[in-house]
């Protein structure tokens, strides 16, 4: 039988795993959680779910996936009897994210070639037009969203074709430290700019955002904690299988609790990191514009870099780095699917068939990636509020699955299918196959696992009972 090739050294399984947490999330996401929601102390509770939530979910999936050398749905089937099909709502989770997560990954290219036109003053440029009025140029032309997305796609595609060690370990070996390098020369950047400190203090102050008007209302705790736990769960990649999947593919030799540790330290260090760059920027030079989500990168971020001096060049550099840290997720997210495929041709004899499979998952994640394109984020009378006939209340609000497609796919994987994945791990981990299954894989070839107290108690009760709890959190936040 054919070899099942995985990571060819623990940096570039590292910088993988690092790669699929760090993207959009980190940079959209937590730094405008974070300010909303508390400043510090919105940090530090956190830093207290990703210390007993992450991290179990973590290791238990990398061990998951590492005892089975199966990924998503091989792993529950080999292992549980209960859960064998608890990998299938990782492959749809990975499908929905695809479709978003390529559409904006496109966005990004198109907004690279833009502030290229930019710097050499071409006439793909913004032509003079600031950030609004270039994002809203772009999205009245859904064929050029659409040929941006596809591009997207299909870098995806050909770097998941290159399978784990050729393609996925290859690029984010480089592509992660680069990022880094990156986005230091733009936190540089930004935190000079007269009037950055206010953004400093929205991120870091608690109650600076309230007291400054910048937020109307104080969110009640529990709205804080579901808030922290759902974008953790998204931001580390968890509860879907992709760290199943890169498990799977890591040598028995590597340390696995070590390995689990560095991932979330690194992907929580990127998002502090992504807030110095992106709020900052947003506080001295657009002091109304939008401070998280599409609009805060392709609109308040584009208005920074118009009123920058070098605005151009470190817009090319900052829509650069959002694409790698696009595309090291979405290859992430395509190996769950493509993964489980080529296994099954693998224990078949028939060789692992990965371009093949890797094309027939493009296709339809090329699919869902133009109808998300088509809907200009809501605004082409094609979403799903529209289709299906769903009223505005009386502040012109709509429940956020409802009012574009990009929001709808979303709120199901964000929503509900990653939290209830992660959920059913820890019940099948717990209370089926008990603890000690992954702290034996964790302890092969010499190798020790430190919290094995602490994550005994974790799996079985204190995360599954903080999982219900984002469960319920994101349900009434997405879908009311
Ligand atoms: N962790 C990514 C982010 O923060 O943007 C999103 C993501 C990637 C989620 C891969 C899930 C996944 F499997
Ligand atoms: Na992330």
């Amino acid at each position: 039988m054919e070899e099942r090739k995985g990571f060819g050294s623990n940096f570039g399984f590292l910088m993988a795993a690092v790669g699929s947490a760090v993207g959009l999330g980190n940079i959209w996401g937590f730094p405008n959680k974070m300010g909303a929601n508390g400043g510090f102390t919105f940090l530090v509770i956190y830093l207290i779910l990703a210390a007993c939530c992450g991290i179990i979910v973590m290791v238990g999936e990398l061990a998951l996936g590492r005892k089975t050398g199966r990924g998503a749905v091989g792993a529950y089937r080999v292992l549980s009897k209960k859960f064998k099909w608890l990998g299938w709502l990782g492959i749809l989770s990975a499908f929905l994210i695809l479709f978003f997560y390529c559409a904006l990954g496109g966005y990004c290219i198109k907004y690279v070639v833009l502030n290229v036109g930019d710097l050499f003053g071409a006439g793909f440029g913004s032509n003079g037009l600031n950030g609004a009025e270039v994002f809203g140029a772009f999205m009245g032309n859904q064929m050029e969203a659409v040929i941006y997305g596809l591009i997207f796609v299909l870098l995806t595609m050909i770097i998941v074709m290159g399978g784990i060690g050729g393609g996925i370990e290859k690029v984010c070996s480089v592509g992660m430290p680069a990022l880094f390098v990156i986005l230091l020369i733009c936190i540089v950047r930004a935190c000079t700019l007269p009037g950055a400190v206010d953004g400093l203090k929205y991120m870091f102050v608690p109650g600076w955002a309230l007291e400054n008007g910048v937020i109307k209302e104080a969110p009640d705790f529990l709205t804080v904690l579901s808030t922290a736990g759902g974008q953790m769960f998204f931001s580390l990649s968890l509860g879907m299988g992709a760290m199943i999947t890169y498990g799977s593919y890591l040598h028995k030799k590597e340390n696995i609790e070590k390995n689990a540790l560095l991932i979330v330290i690194m992907d929580t260090l990127v998002a502090l990191m992504a807030g110095l760059c992106v709020i900052p920027g947003r506080f001295a030079l657009d002091p109304t514009g939008s401070l998280g989500g599409p609009s805060l990168l392709f609109v308040t971020m584009q208005n920074v870099f118009h009123k920058m001096p070098l605005g151009a060049l470190f817009g090319i550099l900052f829509y650069l780095l959002v694409v790698f840290a696009a595309i090291s997720s979405s290859i992430s997210l395509l190996e769950v699917i493509v993964a489980h495929f080529c296994d099954k041709a693998r224990d078949a004899g028939k060789g692992d068939k990965r371009k093949t499979y890797s094309l027939i998952a493009a296709v339809f994640v090329g699919l869902g990636c133009i109808l998300i394109c088509l809907d200009s984020l809501g605004g082409a009378g094609i979403s799903p509020f529209n289709i299906l006939g769903i009223e505005k209340d009386v502040n012109g609000n709509l429940p956020m699955w409802c009012d574009c497609w990009l929001d709808f796919f979303d709120c199901i994987s964000e929503g509900i299918l990653m939290p209830l994945g992660a959920l059913l791990m820890c019940l099948c981990i717990g209370w089926e196959l008990g603890p000690k299954m992954v702290d034996d894989e964790c302890c092969l070839e010499g190798q020790s696992f430190k919290m094995k107290g602490f994550f005994n108690i974790c799996v079985k009760f204190i995360t599954p009972l903080c999982m219900l709890l984002v469960l319920y959190g994101q349900i009434r936040e997405f879908f009311f």
